[in-house]
Formats: C-alpha cells, sequence, structure tokens
C-alpha cells in the first residue's frame, strides 16, 4: 500500500540489531551442513520446524537458548562475512540508511573462535554495504551480562587494539536482564570510557527488568543510549530525565511481541515516549529470530498506532540524530 512504500523510502536507521540474531532458519541448516556441526538431538530437523517453534517463544530466556545454541555453526571468516551481507542486502531493500550493529565477542571465544575470525567477516561485509549497497554502519561489542565478569574483562582487553584502531565503535550489555543487574558491569564500562571517551556507551535495560535498571544504567555505566527502555515510562522522574538529556531508546516493537514483553503491540508506550518528548528508534533486535526486519517493525507499529506523516518524520529523525555519526553525515541522512 501507499503507507508501506512511504514507510519503505522513510529514511530509516537501525540502532539495535545483533548480527547473530540475523541468522537464518537457512543459512542455519546451510552451514550445519558445510561444518557437519553436531547440534542437540531435540533441535527442530528442518528450516520450516526451526521456523514453527521460533513463533513460540515464551519469555527471553526462552529465546536466548536458541540464539546461543545458533551460533554453534558460526565458524569461520566467511560464515561471519555471509550472515552481516545477508542482512544489509534483506534490510537494503527496505530502504534502510545507517546501522549500528551489536555482536558478542564472548559468545565465539568461548568456543575456540579468534576475535578476528568474526570481526574481520563483519568489517568485510560492513565494507560491501557501503559500497554496493551504500549502507553505513558502526559495530557495537556487547557483552553477555549471565557471564562472570572477570569473563568480560578479558574480553574487553581482546578488544582493546579494534577499539583503538576504530574497528569497534560502541559498548553494549546484552542477554538475560534480571537475574544481572548494571551495576556489576561498572569497572567493564568505566575501563572503556577511560580509554576512549569517544565510544559510544549503550546497554540493554527495561526490556523485562523495571525502570532502575535504566536507571542504574545511566548512574552506574553512564550510557547515553538505552536499549528497549520501554519501562522507563513507569518512573515519570526517569521520562523526564530521558527527555531532558534526549537520551534514546532503541524499541524493539516485533521483538517485545514475540517474546511477550507486551502481549499487544498496542500496549507499547510509543504514545508516551513522544508525549514525553523521550527520542526513540524502531529495530529488528533479532529479525530472523522474530520473522521480522526493519520494515515490518514500521509497518506493524502504523497498523497499531497509525501516526501520521509529521510524526512519522518526527520518528525518522530522532533516529538519525541519536545515531552515533558526525554531524554532516545527519546532515546526509535527513
Ligand atoms: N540478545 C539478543 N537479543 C537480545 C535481547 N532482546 N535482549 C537481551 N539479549 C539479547
Ligand atoms: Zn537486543
Amino acid at each position: 500500500s501507499h503507507m508501506t512504500q512511504f514507510l519503505t523510502e522513510l529514511p530509516k536507521c537501525e540502532h539495535h540489531v545483533h548480527l547473530e540474531g540475523t541468522l537464518s532458519p537457512s543459512l542455519l541448516f546451510k552451514l550445519i551442513s558445510k561444518h557437519n556441526v553436531e547440534l542437540p538431538s531435540d533441535f527442530p530437523s528442518t528450516p520450516e520446524a526451526l521456523e514453527i517453534r521460533y513463533n513460540q517463544f515464551t519469555d527471553l530466556d526462552d529465546f536466548l537458548h536458541f540464539y546461543y545454541i545458533g551460533m554453534n555453526v558460526l565458524k569461520d571468516e566467511d560464515d561471519f562475512f555471509q550472515l552481516a551481507w545477508e542482512y544489509f542486502q534483506t534490510a537494503a531493500t527496505q530502504g534502510l540508511h545507517h546501522a549500528e550493529t551489536f555482536f558478542d565477542p564472548q559468545g565465539h571465544l568461548c568456543r575456540g573462535i579468534e576475535f578476528e575470525t568474526f570481526l574481520n567477516g563483519f568489517t568485510r561485509a560492513a565494507a560491501k554495504a557501503k559500497q554496493e549497497l551504500g549502507i553505513t554502519s558502526k559495530l557495537i561489542m556487547c557483552l553477555l551480562r549471565h557471564l562472570p565478569v572477570p569473563d568480560c574483562l578479558e574480553t574487553i582487553d581482546l578488544a582493546h587494539k579494534h577499539y583503538e584502531s576504530g574497528a569497534i565503535h560502541g559498548l553494549g550489555l546484552d542477554s538475560s536482564e534480571k537475574p544481572f543487574p548494571p551495576h556489576l558491569f561498572a569497572e567493564c564500562y568505566g575501563k572503556i570510557k577511560d580509554k576512549f571517551p569517544h565510544v559510544g556507551l549503550t546497554a540493554h535495560a527495561g526490556e523485562e527488568g523495571g525502570p532502575e535498571f535504566v536507571t542504574n544504567s545511566l548512574d552506574l555505566l553512564n550510557v547515553t543510549r538505552i536499549d528497549h527502555g520501554v519501562n522507563s515510562v513507569k518512573d515519570q522522574e526517569l521520562m523526564k530525565r530521558l527527555a531532558a538529556n534526549r537520551t534514546m531508546l532503541s524499541v524493539c516493537p516485533m521483538s517485545n511481541l514475540k517474546l511477550r514483553v507486551v502481549s499487544d503491540l498496542s500496549q507499547l508506550p510509543l504514545k508516551e515516549l513522544l508525549d514525553a518528548g523521550v527520542p526513540f528508534s524502531i529495530n529488528s533486535d533479532d529479525p530472523a529470530y522474530f520473522n521480522s526486519y526493519i520494515l515490518e517493525n514500521y509497518v506493524q507499529v502504523h497498523k497499531h498506532f497509525g501516526f501520521d506523516l509529521k510524526t512519522w518524520c518526527r520518528i525518522s529523525k530522532f533516529g538519525i540524530e541519536g545515531s552515533w555519526i558526525e554531524d554532516d553525515h545527519k546532515k546526509q541522512l535527513l
């Protein structure tokens, strides 16, 4: 329809997409064959059966179980390249202009894969996406919050030279939220902030956790962006703070629906965020697991909220303003 065309053409930036979350069932099964990977005996045996299981996630941890199994098929540099390149190609057809993409080093290092293997694969895909699709992108390394802090600190040491070279542009925090609150990672964030003051800091907060996870991420981790953050709406002081500081929330509508953070998209606090002046972007999170890439997220939000063109342009602008890019690059996107 004419609205789908408008939403396709709207300049979109995505700030919350896990490259490991772009592993389609078809690529997953291709790589199982390529590497002869052994998966758990109860793992669905066809892409179709896997998609059916993906439609039945009960919460974040139920999804993460499959997300970490999926990672096991990613072995050599070309696998990581292929993964990211397929994502960029799909997103390009949907009007994506700029992506700030997460990756989880610990999910690969723990399997004996070298940092350079996945980083080079991702970097090559990003260069090809820039050259052939005109999509700009940045890499944000995430720490897995269910792992011990010493493991996270070791990962930061391994990443040091890649922050120095500019290959990695940000730090994030993901995985199971509620049992692993932000204060645990204060030293990790402090290390990056001290050594690389220009690096963007963000953290998943307020997805399943309450608004105090958002407040503590701001206070203790010094983040300038919040991933998800939808539970911020339960704390009016926090809402004022997010608006005053123009702290962007990277909201993931279809993820929140599929992981049952909300039972219907109309429950997302998008109207509250707009009214309070809290900037947010719309994102796919793990598009292959939720069967919803960037445009589907925009289309479904439109179905449930029916925003006018002016509001859509305001949301598009939030995403450009909130991107970790130079001012002249922002002007090009506007
Ligand atoms: N890892 C991948 N997607 C995630 C999400 N939505 N929340 C926490 N960790 C994740
Ligand atoms: Zn996420």
